[in-house]
């Protein structure tokens, strides 16, 4: 499969959502990654349902919601509303994680799963079968702009093996520090979709950024 290109509006210029998002629709991205955080399960706030929606209203691409967010069941229907089409939970947030996967899928969205740098693949193995995404985080949750760990290869290798040898669809979506210094060597390992957010947004043409990422063969 060719690999996505989801850019993160959390490195967007929020005084100019609208332009940036008009950006992405005119790009070759696939995705609009966007980062919801409540200051409880990350050390940051960035925004909840009433501006996913405009930016949903305004985009013209898939909109994956990344919840970093403690008890994401009590949202899930409300950011589904709001035009999530994947909706991401982090397995460390929730206590009932192949519920709320099952919950997310009620509403029709997408159901995704993020892990920390710090939690092994392992927790995932009995949900492997239910989910239509799994988000490696390849930095602590909370910030743009950090550098990318690169243990998380290693967990990209394990994880690709199992998704082969069980046959599973799910994709695999790599988050945090991820650019043209390091997307090649993430697509060997077996990543199906990069976020990349100051790497598109802080360059110097974001459309050229977005290009030369998807142009990485893989
Ligand atoms: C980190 C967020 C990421 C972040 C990526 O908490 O989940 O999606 O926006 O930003 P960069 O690409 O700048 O590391
Ligand atoms: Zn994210």
């Amino acid at each position: 499969m060719n690999h996505l290109i989801a850019p993160s509006i959390l490195a967007a210029d929020f005084g100019n959502l609208q332009r940036d998002i008009e950006m992405i629709n005119g790009s070759q991205a696939d995705w609009l990654h966007v980062d919801v955080m409540d200051g409880s399960f990350v050390p940051n706030i960035s925004f909840g349902q009433n501006i996913v929606k405009t930016m949903a209203k305004h985009c013209n691409k898939i909109i994956d919601v990344h919840l970093m967010i403690d008890n994401p069941e009590k949202y899930i229907e409300s950011f589904k509303e709001a035009g999530a089409d994947i909706i991401t939970v982090h397995e460390e947030a929730t206590n009932h994680l192949h519920r709320t996967i099952y919950q997310i899928k009620e509403t029709g969205a997408k159901a995704g799963v993020a892990i920390n740098p710090h939690t092994p693949i392992q927790v995932l193995e009995n949900v492997l079968e239910d989910v239509d995404l799994i988000c490696l985080m390849s930095v602590n949750p909370g910030f743009g702009g950090q550098k990318f760990i690169y243990q998380t290869l290693s967990k990209i290798r394990t994880l690709r093996k199992w998704l082969t040898e069980r046959n599973c669809t799910a994709m695999i979506e790599i988050d945090g520090g991820v650019g043209l210094q390091n997307a090649e060597k993430i697509l060997e390992a077996g990543a199906d979709v990069l976020v990349a957010g100051s790497s598109v947004f802080k360059a110097e043409d974001p459309l050229v950024a977005i290009e030369r990422l998807k142009a990485i063969p893989g």
